[in-house]
């Protein structure tokens, strides 16, 4: 048998429990893998709020996580990508809340990526979403070696990997707004953080203007400086969808096919990583959960199946 986190019904994290399921058996072209790291993410809250059921219906009982790392246990048929030992992350559709899962191998199908040896579990569970979208908004704002970049929300999962991966892109500058307790962790990783709140728009002209910038925060008040600040649309990108944004010419972000390969190419052997603020093992997904929606955790929420290590 194996453990999986569930939700029988759209509400909040008090509605996930964890129940003991048949291990599944890999179709044609499919793998079995067992996951030692799960990642947590604002979409698995949102889905369960039920804030995407018309873009992606549910079946339930459902489960959710959209990111893990693992090693494949079991290959199904025709499956040549992948062998039993391999070390995987596994990206995309909604499902990972478990300890096994049946996975297609394909690339096209593009849900499992081999982990590079230099990754532990948990800093390869949550780099899809984290440095993925980074990925995909830095190569839409085109950021170029030299450039000025405005990233709001800098202190959380996406914009901590924005942050990091315009450095590697070379970014001669990165601002970042954060609430006063990230800042020592933004300066760390090579970013002048900045305060969001009243007077925003005026504290970040006090630098000139920025060549571009990415929006991981949402809401009004980042819009206002980036529009004021960025004068050019293309070189603007938000990845909360927002009216206000969508009304300022502050266009949503478009992920690029492959991303998390592209990703992983352009961290190479770098020194990136994602601070993990909270680990939890697999039975209290409902607290992991709780946490990411209150927000504010300075960095990636994970869920260890096998247990916390002391
Ligand atoms: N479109 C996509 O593909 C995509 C992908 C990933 C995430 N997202 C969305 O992007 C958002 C961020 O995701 P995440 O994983 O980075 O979340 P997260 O780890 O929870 O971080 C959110 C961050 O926002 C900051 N923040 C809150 N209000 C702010 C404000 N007014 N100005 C600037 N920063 C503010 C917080 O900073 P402090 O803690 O310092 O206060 C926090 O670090 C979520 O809404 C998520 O659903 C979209």
């Amino acid at each position: 048998m194996s453990t999986a986190a569930l939700f029988d019904r759209y509400g909040t994290p008090e509605e996930l429990y964890t129940t003991e399921i048949p291990v599944p058996s890999p179709g044609y072209g499919e793998v079995l893998v067992r996951y030692t790291a799960i990642g947590v993410n604002p979409i698995d809250w949102k889905i369960l709020r039920g804030d995407l059921r018309t873009q992606l219906p549910l079946a339930f009982p459902g489960c959710l996580g959209v990111e893990a790392a693992g090693v494949v246990v079991e290959t199904g048929a025709g499956v040549r990508r992948f062998s039993v030992g391999d070390a995987v992350i596994r990206h995309g559709r909604p499902g990972t809340y478990r300890i096994h899962e049946v996975v297609p191998a394909s690339q096209e199908a593009d849900e499992l990526t081999a982990m590079p040896a230099r990754f532990s579990a948990e800093q390869a569970a949550v780099l899809p979403v984290a440095a993925g979208t980074a990925y995909s908004a830095l190569r839409q704002v085109g950021l170029r070696a030299g450039e000025r970049l405005l990233v709001h929300g800098a202190s959380g999962g996406v914009g901590l990997a924005t942050v990091q991966l315009a450095l590697l892109m070379g970014a001669a500058e990165v601002i970042g707004t954060a609430s006063p307790r990230h800042h020592e962790l933004l300066f760390r990783l090579g970013a002048t953080p900045v305060e969001y709140g009243s007077g925003l728009p005026e504290r970040l002209a006090a630098f000139g203007t920025m060549d571009a910038s990415v929006d991981c925060a949402g809401g009004p008040q980042p819009t206002v400086a980036t529009v004021r600040l960025v004068d050019r649309p293309a070189r603007r990108v938000t990845i909360v969808p927002d009216p206000e944004a969508h009304a300022q010419d502050v266009p949503f972000v478009e992920h690029v096919p492959l991303e998390l390969a592209s990703t992983l190419d352009l961290i190479g052997h770098s020194a990136f990583e994602l601070p993990i603020s909270a680990r939890f093992p697999l039975s209290r997904a409902a607290e992991a959960l709780a946490l990411s929606q209150k927000g504010g955790s300075g960095g990636k929420i994970v869920l260890l199946p096998d247990g916390i290590p002391q």
